[in-house]
């Protein structure tokens, strides 16, 4: 077991081995499509995999923009993106996903609260979505490696916003 495996994050669980090897071309593809994607549909791929999802995000229920052009929807997708890069920093460095902790209750709060499930973070985002996202936007960077870090730095981040989802839903 790596050196990085075998430390003890702060919850006690075993920390999570992402080296610089796998957080460079999250952070280098990142870098490279962020700006672009602000002003392109690459980042919305979300309802072709799970359209009915358009109904719980309360700004689309009444919306007459499409959905390539909303521009509170294109900002989820951002905040997506650029918080699974950050995760992809955070493992790295401390082997888990350290949103702080108020923010994590606050979006497991706003995900339970609209209607999101644990099943939507597999079939909306993960691997499928990055997948086809990062490699549209900058082909000439894609390669295996990049996807499966994409993949895992999405995962674990996921796993910590269920985690609170569920912490939440015991709680009520
Ligand atoms: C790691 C994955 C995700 C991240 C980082 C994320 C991030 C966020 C953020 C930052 C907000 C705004 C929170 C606030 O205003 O308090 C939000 C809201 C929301 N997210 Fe996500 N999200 C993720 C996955 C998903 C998934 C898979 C769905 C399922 C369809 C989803 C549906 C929503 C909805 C419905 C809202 C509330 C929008 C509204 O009606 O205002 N999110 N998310």
């Amino acid at each position: 077991m790596s050196k990085e495996a075998e430390m003890e994050n702060s919850e006690g669980a075993e920390a999570i081995a992402f080296g610089e090897e796998q957080e460079a071309p999250v952070v280098n593809s990142w870098n490279a499509m962020k700006q672009h994607a602000a002003e392109t549909s690459v980042l919305d791929r979300i309802f072709e995999i799970a359209p009915s999802a358009t109904q719980l995000f309360s700004f689309l229920r009444d919306a007459d923009v499409p959905l390539d052009k909303n521009p509170k929807l294109k900002a989820h997708a951002m905040a997506v993106f650029t918080m699974a890069c950050e995760s992809a920093a955070q493992l790295r460095k401390t082997g888990k996903v350290a949103v702080r902790e108020t923010s994590l209750k606050k979006l497991g709060a706003t995900h339970m609260n609209s209607g999101v499930i644990e099943e939507h973070f597999e079939v909306t985002y993960s691997h499928k979505s990055p997948e086809k996202t990062i490699k549209d936007a900058v082909p000439e960077m894609w390669c295996p490696a990049m996807k499966d870090a994409w993949g895992q730095a999405y995962d674990h981040l996921a796993a910590a916003m269920k985690e609170e989802m569920k912490l939440l839903s015991a709680s009520v």
